[in-house]
């Protein structure tokens, strides 16, 4: 049975099916959003198209989804029907008794429910409908929540969840778990239970809204919006309207205790303080004089918003020097015996223990429960990952002295004398043939190694640079293990990956050192730096074997240098790629403005003409900075070639490196410098430099981006050469640097790169 997946219908152009129909756009999937009527479909894609941050990739993936209506869908010719309607069993069901009448042959049917029965939702259906029928459960924002709970009912087919699964995983770029149907399957039903027990604790307990978002964010491996922060964006009304919806389903005593809310949340549901869409919720932003704004927090004693007052614990304060990440200060707060620890054991130690409890129920494996969490709610840690990190018989005696746990009384799995539910370290989410990386280090394939990179053999010839410092910042240490890298794929392999396994690629060029010397006029050092730098870039692209880059997430400054110079590039479809050099008072001088200047040379329609258009774009992107929101972007910016790969899944993207270097080794032939590189002289520098201008009197640009403006302008133009002429590589290289080290000498360059290593932000001075 063919696994293409061609078009798509979604019907119900509402909050979730408009966004996930702008997903299955970004996986240039042809998608037909369907509503009650046109006028409502197109309302909802409208909207859907002004939601931040945004659900498509660029513009242009827009024209991948018509809108109409139900009566318009051609059913029968769909690969794939989503259906997202609103949250009730009898429209779906008569949905979906129209549909079984009209789709095709090997049409797969999904429900979007979050809540109703699957098995309620196919009965009275045929056979073969529901056989291609299957939940799944998106999480919203569909672009960037990962998780997608996989649903089958009772019929449905080995096929169909094969087939869904892998449209979900390699098309889609989801993390898939197949869940059991019970009510709110397993991420919102062990998220929901977590949540509870929170606000049961504010209700009765001693902490404030701040202490609790500090205990429950971060220092336990949880999101920075941690309790509260995170309620308000999605709202306390949704979080208790599916709470009330849970509770319908389940018999469980203990659950509707839980669920009941106290007289604070009552309180605030009566207000309708329900978060942000209401302007207020546990916390309330208030504007200040002057354009300023204060973040006021809930009293709910006086049922006022009150300043903030920093969190300031001993306990916090410990756990920061605490060791072995996430899992260590979760095992030091469960186990300890101040408040705080008190308040850990009531909340997430009950959800752990009731975790244990109902697992079977929900999930086909303890792996399933860790990764929904993992994936849906942003957990470092799954539930049975905590457990085992604090050992089971540490964590039970913890639990009974609160007199939390009686006799006997450690559900299913926990007894029986182990400690732990897993082999210590053996637990991967993501499957273990696709952690190149992760993998190599398993099988101890460590060649050589620094503080900011190693070099690893990842099998098969094709060697890896996983950079692993501060966010991957590029410095001394890491130009030498690429050079290491290429010396031995050149010498023992047959290409080289450059790649990390953090959530960005890297932030750039480590710049502390570039600032000390400034500070101290030391030119002839940071020259010899800018030196070594370009030297390791164009390493990449002269190698004898295939440098690829595989880039995610944050890849700026150097590191796009790094790519714009790699053989190719795999890149994640979330990739947040630019020249932001201008932001830090520098322009790109790691062969950066030389390679933009060139690929805007080659895209001349002849050799005759003019280059103007296509160098302006050149100009701008750097001059402003722009960063790409997605690898689509960065495709249209110019710092991807078509020949460079997409992954939609980030957990992909190693193993798709891989293989584009396995695609390109035999037979491959190195790149070469362009020997003569077209600039346009006086005549250029004025265009662009007019550009500068114009931005600087309408107040666009400041004092110093405008002196910036005009530096990049002149290496853009080819420095001082009287007219229009070609020069060669080296001699762009050398204006490249002789600007960037002018511009380190200004102060202002000086502040912003101060600022940026400070703060991680940019100073526009
Ligand atoms: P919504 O209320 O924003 O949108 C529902 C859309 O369906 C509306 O545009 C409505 O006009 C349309 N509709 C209603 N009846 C219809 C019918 N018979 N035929 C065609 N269109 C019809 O709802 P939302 O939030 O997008 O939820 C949709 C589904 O996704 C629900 O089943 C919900 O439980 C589920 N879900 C929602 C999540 C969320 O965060 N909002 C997350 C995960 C799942």
């Amino acid at each position: 049975m063919s696994k293409t997946l061609r078009s798509a219908i979604v019907i119900g152009a509402g909050t979730m099916g408009a966004q996930i129909a702008a997903h299955l756009a970004n996986a240039g999937v042809a998608v037909h959003l369907l509503d009650v009527d046109a006028a409502t479909a197109a309302a909802g894609w409208k909207r859907a198209l002004a939601l931040k941050p945004d659900p498509l990739f660029t513009p242009t993936h827009a024209t991948m989804v018509r809108t109409g209506a139900i009566d318009e869908g051609d059913f029968g010719g769909a690969d794939w029907i989503i259906e997202a309607i609103v949250e009730r069993l009898e429209p779906k069901r008569a949905l979906f008794e129209r549909i079984d009448r009209q789709r095709g042959e090997t049409t797969i049917v999904s429900s979007n429910t979050s809540g109703l029965p699957l098995a309620s939702l196919v009965e009275g259906r045929t056979e073969d409908f529901a056989r291609h029928f299957v939940g799944t459960h998106f999480f919203n924002p569909p672009r960037y929540m990962p998780l997608v709970e996989i649903i089958p009912v009772e019929a449905t087919s080995a096929d169909t969840v094969a087939r869904v699964r892998h449209w979900l995983d390699v098309r889609l770029g989801r993390s898939v778990v197949v869940a059991k149907d019970s009510p709110n399957f397993i991420a919102n039903h062990i998220g929901l239970h977590g949540l509870f027990t929170v606000l049961q604790a504010w209700e009765t307990g001693p902490f404030d809204i701040d202490t609790i978002d500090a205990l429950t964010g971060p220092v336990i491996g949880r999101p920075k919006s941690a309790t509260f922060r995170t309620i308000d964006i999605t709202g306390l009304d949704v979080a208790t309207q599916v709470a009330r919806n849970f509770v319908e389903r389940t018999s469980d005593p203990e659950l509707h205790r839980l669920f009941t809310v106290g007289p604070r949340i009552a309180g605030m549901l009566e207000r309708q303080w329900i978060g942000e869409k209401a302007g207020q919720g546990f916390f309330k932003r208030e504007k200040g004089p002057g354009g300023t704004s204060e973040i006021l927090v809930l009293d709910p004693a006086t049922w006022t918003y009150v300043p903030r007052v920093p969190v300031q614990r001993p306990v916090l304060d410990a756990l920061r020097d605490q060791r072995g990440g996430a899992a260590g200060r979760i095992k030091a707060l469960m186990l300890g015996t101040s408040a705080e620890s008190a308040f850990t054991r009531a909340t997430l130690g009950e959800t752990l223990l009731y975790t244990a409890r109902v697992w079977q129920h929900i999930a086909r494996d303890i792996d399933d429960v860790d990764r929904a969490m993992r994936w849906g709610f942003g957990w470092e840690l799954g539930p049975f990952e905590i457990i085992d990190a604090i050992g089971i018989q540490a964590f039970a005696a913890a639990m009974r002295d609160d007199g939390r746990l009686g006799e006997p009384a450690l559900p299913n799995g926990l007894a029986g004398g182990r400690d732990t539910m897993r082999v210590p370290g053996s637990f991967r989410a993501d499957p273990v043939e696709l952690l190149v990386l992760a993998g190599a280090r398993d099988r101890q394939q460590v060649v050589e190694s620094n503080g900011a990179a190693s070099v690893l053999d990842t099998g098969d010839g094709i060697f890896a640079v996983e950079l692993h410092s501060k966010m991957n910042t590029i410095g001394g240490d890491t130009l030498a293990m690429l050079q290491a890298g290429i010396a031995r794929a050149e010498r023992e392999g047959v290409g080289l990956i450059v790649a990390t396994q953090g959530q960005a690629f890297s932030a750039g060029a480590n710049l502390m050192l570039v600032l000390m010397e400034a500070q101290d006029g030391e030119w002839e050092s940071i020259d010899a730096m800018v030196r070594a730098f370009q030297r390791t870039v164009l390493s990449l692209r002269d190698a004898q074997v295939p440098v690829i880059t595989a880039i995610n997430g944050l890849t700026l400054g150097g590191a796009t240098e790094m790519s714009l110079h790699a053989s190719a590039v795999q890149a994640a479809a979330e990739t947040y790629m630019g020249l932001v050099e201008v932001g830090v008072g520098l322009i790109p001088a790691g062969c950066g403005t030389k390679e933009m200047l060139w690929r805007a040379s080659q895209q001349r329609p002849s050799k005759h003409a003019d280059a103007l258009p296509f160098v302006q774009k050149a100009f701008e992107t750097m001059g402003f900075g722009v960063v790409s929101t997605s690898a689509p972007h960065a495709r249209a910016l110019g710092f991807l070639r078509h020949g460079d790969g997409i992954s939609m899944h980030r957990t992909r993207l190693h193993a798709d490196a891989r293989e584009l270097v396995q695609a390109r080794a035999a037979g491959y032939v190195p790149g070469r410098a362009p020997t003569a590189i077209p600039v346009g002289g006086p005549d250029m520098r004025a265009a662009l430099t007019l550009g500068v201008h114009l931005a600087h009197r309408a107040g666009r640009i400041g004092d110093h981006d405008a002196t910036i403006g005009r530096k990049l302008a002149w290496v853009l133009a080819g420095g001082d050469v009287p007219h229009a002429t070609e020069v060669t590589e080296s001699y762009v290289l050398d204006l490249e640097r002789e600007a960037f080290l002018s511009l380190c000498g200004e102060p202002k360059t000086q502040a912003r790169i101060a600022h940026t290593l400070k703060t991680g932000k940019t100073l526009r001075n």
